[in-house]
């Protein structure tokens, strides 16, 4: 029998759906209902998953969504004039432009103009600085926030514990590594933000207690990566070849789940795992940002 050490996401995003539901009740017998522009540009297939699926959590949960898709030759200032616009609107709580952007748009302008009060992201530079800052008045990036609930939820210590964050992306590693560092409740860990140009990067992440892969490369993460015992979290959606699978191809995390879940101590299951939870806290951070505007 393989053994029971799943983090199950599915089941702590939907705890936390319930928590923001009830809050959202409260919130609307005030007269306020939360709501959440999502802005897309292009095509791009894994976005339009996404997008959809944070349309559906919305619903369900008495979020008024609206989505603005714009072509994919779209210039930055016919972007940013629409980004202006939600800003402007009071109707709307949180705004959420989805990545990766077209290579004629700056992502750092387009964040750095969605006004901090509705980055429900948590990519403004201010939301940025105040997560560095241990300044919890800001939005903290979705993914980042579900994995830290994730491991507090699953009882999984930190302080005082070594964290091995693969990747040092701006959505995921860099703020990953800045909330577990803080010094402040379930933070307090040892972090080292490893990446492709780190050397010895093997042996940095069998150091780890718990080794939070957002590297991007399908699975990367073998067995002789992590130690026995480790809390592993999985953030990786990468899409590999499969003349088996249904379409050619298939899903596949960061880390090679068959070999690693024997050794570890507790692992995400991907999918089922960090997915959930980035949506769970989207949704949280958007409740939020309709509260701070009543009180
Ligand atoms: N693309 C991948 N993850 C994210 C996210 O958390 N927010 C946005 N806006 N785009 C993404």
């Amino acid at each position: 029998m393989p053994p029971d050490n799943l983090i199950d996401g599915r089941s702590i995003a939907n705890q936390i759906h319930s928590e923001t539901a009830v809050r959202i009740e409260a919130l609307k017998r005030k007269g306020v209902q939360p709501g959440l522009a999502f802005v897309r540009v292009g095509e791009d297939p894994p976005s339009q998953v996404y997008v959809g699926m944070k349309e559906r959590a919305s619903e369900r949960l008495g979020i008024r969504s609206e989505t603005h898709v714009l072509p994919e030759a779209t210039s930055e200032a016919t972007l940013l004039e629409l980004i202006h616009k939600l800003n402007a609107d009071s109707g709307i709580h949180g705004i959420l432009v989805q990545a990766p952007l077209p290579p004629q748009v700056d992502s750092l302008v387009v964040f750095s103009n969605v006004s901090p009060d509705k980055d429900v992201d948590g990519f403004h530079p201010i939301n940025v600085g105040k997560l560095l800052l241990g300044d919890r008045t800001g939005f903290v990036p979705c993914t980042p926030a579900g994995i830290h609930e994730l491991l507090i939820r699953s009882e999984t210590p930190i302080a005082g514990s070594d964290v091995v964050v693969l990747g040092r992306g701006n959505i995921v590693g860099k703020p990953m590594a800045a909330l577990l560092c803080q010094k402040a409740r379930h933070a307090n860990a040892t972090v080292t933000l490893c990446h492709s140009q780190s050397r010895s990067l093997r042996n940095h992440c069998r150091q780890a207690d718990i080794l939070i892969a957002a590297i991007g490369v399908a699975e990367f993460v073998q067995e002789d990566f992590v130690k026995p015992g480790a809390v592993v979290i999985d953030v990786g959606v990468n899409r590999v070849t499969d003349e088996q699978a249904k379409g050619g191809s298939r899903l596949v995390g960061d880390v090679a789940f068959l070999q690693v879940q024997p050794i570890a101590g507790k692992i995400t299951p991907n999918p089922g795992g960090v997915g959930p939870m980035t949506i769970a806290m989207l949704m949280s951070n958007t409740l939020r940002a309709a509260e701070i505007l009543v009180r």
